[in-house]
């Protein structure tokens, strides 16, 4: 296989921000791809360290405390689990799952930038930022929001604008406030340490040159970087939650969190490789105990012949392909990532996926709703993946691809051959009569299979590798419903016998070649056919179950979902959409106040429907008669719009009893029925939770 001037392989997801749990994008976009990448190289025996772990600094995670009223901490270590209980739970099969507040991290972070520091890399600069008097505190990136200077987004942030994608600076933000106390913020002066990004400019770009390899969207992202010429950057920001800026006159500093937490991907290979770390922190970091490294962290980061590659959402690139380099530049001996294979975004049921608005899939609702359907939600993402594009994501496109893929195709191919094998044998694998011309070209084509779909996940081409499988289970099944040993056991078991070895053979592939998309199914699989779980190296050939080897019992692969599943989660988003729409509904202004007894002054009773019709030649008046436990009384109402007479008799509502009487279409009307008004028009009566005595009163 290609490659061989590496040894050693350094794969790296980007590590999720701890704010919040993570959802389908995440996994489509970067922890799947990275996933498969890795399963594939560990079956063809390479020799791998996989490392993420949790973003556990920067303002999302102090603004989420605040919001939540706990402190960072709590915050982190809240989602540090809920995420890394999703990864585990999807078979993602890190190496380890770390985390930036670690005291590892701490070190690493604080020790990578005095080396720069003491290098004299960084460019000390004063400038005026941000400050809000009321909090006390300097505003540095999603601190502060104003209005985007390019697209107008009133909510623009002082990174980033989420609509229109640009990254700003806080001082090019027109009419910015604090999010911190909503007051307009004044400049005042303040150190920070930049990394000269400008002067390093044809350091960087030589080494983008020489990766016209990579995916377009990634290059062309970085080519439009350099071409627009490169700024220092600040390293360090006014904050107090993050990493200490570990030099003199740095007090109420932190490392900027795009410095520290790339460097997490070192941290973590630190521990990973340390042979001392406590059974505690082990457990912390979800290390794999059948995982061990081969080598120290430094050969996984300084050899020559070991190969970094990062996974990362195409928000990343940046970070990853220049400033992260140039950072690795500036202090020396590291190797540079040989690819940054970074994805678009996945979009929901054509809208795009959105924390705030819990416009998401979450991975750890999915589970509760689909245990064990990992693989289901893996073969979909995979399928569907942002690789050169955005994409959709829709719950129809889900149950289609589990019911006519997974289902109709690979499952049942491989229990076709399982439950033929042993009815007709006792499940024993058998050989009869020669092999057939179909038979020989099956094979032939069976034995391409392997470097291919290795071709494509060596390129990160993972769609195009899972479709290649797919291709393979699809020849299984074709050659099964070609040959129809059901129907030749009547006449001449000897061909079923070789027609269903051939089928074995070609599972027991499948078992293989599905390991790196479909790990649970994979071992499933395994266990069916009662084979050890075998390298990447043995597909290809037809020999991998003997003859006279006993097969275990055949169970289904995959189930079919059913559209009562598939509509829930339907309804669900609906629910979810429905109740962002009325949050971000206006409600109307406040009244000026009123006296106690101006409020007393006014009688209202609950009282009864007794009868409901519409007034003649009007469309939005019923004349009601109420029972108010004083009298019974005509009351006209303008609500015929919104209820039918027949519904409401019988109903409770509250009445102000003592409003002058007024006469409406020759209807003396006798007070007024209290309405709940929706900010979206919709109404509803005032009434109480039960039935209560006509004539109580309401104050
Ligand atoms: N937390 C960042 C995000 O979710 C990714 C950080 S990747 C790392 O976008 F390299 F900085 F670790
Ligand atoms: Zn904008």
């Amino acid at each position: 296989m290609g490659n061989d001037k590496f040894k050693r392989y350094t794969v790296t997801a980007a590590l999720p921000y701890t704010n919040g749990p993570v959802h389908i994008g995440h996994l489509a976009g970067v922890y799947i791809p990275a996933d498969i990448y890795v399963r594939f190289l560990r079956s063809t025996g390479k020799d791998v360290v996989f490392v993420c772990g949790s973003d556990e600094h920067g303002v999302p995670i102090t603004l989420k405390a605040k919001k939540e009223g706990v402190s960072p901490q709590e915050v982190v270590d809240k989602y540090h689990k809920i995420i890394g209980d999703s990864f585990r739970d999807f078979g993602i099969a890190f190496n380890i799952y770390h985390r930036t507040s670690s005291e590892t991290h701490h070190d690493t972070a604080s020790g990578f930038f005095k080396t720069l520091y003491d290098k004299g890399v960084f460019k000390e600069e004063e400038t005026e930022q941000y400050f809000d008097e009321k909090a006390g505190a300097f505003l540095a990136d999603r601190y502060i929001i104003g209005t985007c200077p390019k697209c107008s987004n009133e909510e623009a942030y002082g990174d980033q604008c989420e609509k229109c994608g640009s990254t700003l600076s806080p001082t090019e933000l027109i009419n910015p406030r604090s999010t911190l106390s909503g007051a307009q913020p004044v400049l005042r002066t303040t150190k920070n340490w930049f990394l000269p990004l400008d002067t390093m400019q044809p350091q960087i770009e030589a080494y983008i040159d020489a990766h016209k390899d990579w995916k377009p969207n990634v290059y062309g992202q970085c080519k439009s970087w350099l071409s627009g010429g490169l700024n220092p950057r600040a390293m360090t920001r006014d904050l107090d939650w993050g990493v200490k800026v570990p030099v003199e006159g740095a007090d109420g500093k932190v490392l900027y969190v795009w410095f520290d937490a790339p460097i997490g991907y070192i941290s973590g290979t630190k521990d990973l490789c340390d042979a001392n770390l406590s059974e505690e922190k082990k457990k912390e970091y979800y290390f794999n105990e059948s995982l061990k490294p081969k080598d120290s962290w430094e050969t996984y980061w300084y050899a020559e012949d070991t190969k970094l590659v990062h996974f990362i959402g195409k928000d990343n690139i940046v970070f990853h392909c220049i400033i992260f380099p140039a950072m690795l530049m500036a202090h020396g001996s590291f190797q540079l990532a040989d690819n940054v294979p970074a994805n678009e975004f996945l979009n929901l049921e054509g809208d795009k996926i959105s924390t705030s608005r819990n416009w998401a899939v979450w991975l750890h609702e999915y589970l509760q709703d689909f245990p064990d359907k990992q693989d289901v939600l893996r073969y979909v993402l995979t399928a569907t993946a942002p690789e050169t594009k955005d994409n959709d994501f829709t719950w129809k496109d889900f149950q289609a691809r589990n019911n006519n893929e997974l289902v109709a195709i690979f499952g049942n191919f491989v229990n076709r051959v399982l439950v033929l094998s042993h009815k007709y044998f006792d499940g024993k694998v058998m050989m009869g009569s020669a092999f057939t011309e179909t038979d020989l070209q099956v094979m032939a084509e069976l034995k391409e299979y392997p470097s291919k779909i290795a071709a494509s996940i060596e390129q990160y081409r993972f769609r195009e590798a899972l479709s290649e499988f797919m291709s393979l289970a699809r020849m299984g099944n074709k050659y099964l419903a070609d040959e129809e040993p059901w129907k030749l056991i009547k006449t001449d078991e000897e061909r079923v016998k070789t027609i269903l070895n051939i089928g074995l053979q070609i599972a027991s592939n499948l078992a293989i070649l599905a390991q790196p998309f479909l790990p649970f199914s994979a071992q499933k699989l395994f266990d069916m056919l009662n084979m050890d779980v075998q390298d990447w190296d043995k597909a290809g050939t037809l020999d991998l179950l003997p003859l006279g080897h006993q097969l275990n019992e055949a169970s289904l692969l995959f189930e079919k979902i059913e559209d009562a599943e598939i509509e829930a989660q339907i309804q669900r988003l609906m629910d979810s959409k429905k109740s962002n729409e009325q949050a971000s509904m206006k409600v109307e202004e406040a009244k000026p106040n009123v006296s106690f007894e101006q409020f007393s002054s006014m009688d209202i009773r609950i009282g009864t429907i007794l009868e409901a019709e519409k007034v003649a030649k009007t469309k939005k008046l019923l004349k009601l008669k109420i029972d108010t436990g004083i009298d019974q009384r005509t009351i006209v109402s303008g609500i015929a719009e919104y209820f039918e007479p027949e519904q409401i008799i019988g109903k409770q509502v509250s009445v102000l009893i003592n409003l002058e009487p007024r006469e409406i279409k020759g209807i003396l009307s006798q007070g007024m029925i209290l309405m709940a008004e929706n900010p979206d028009g919709t109404l509803s009566f005032v009434a109480p939770e039960s039935v209560f005595v006509n004539g109580s009163t309401v104050r």
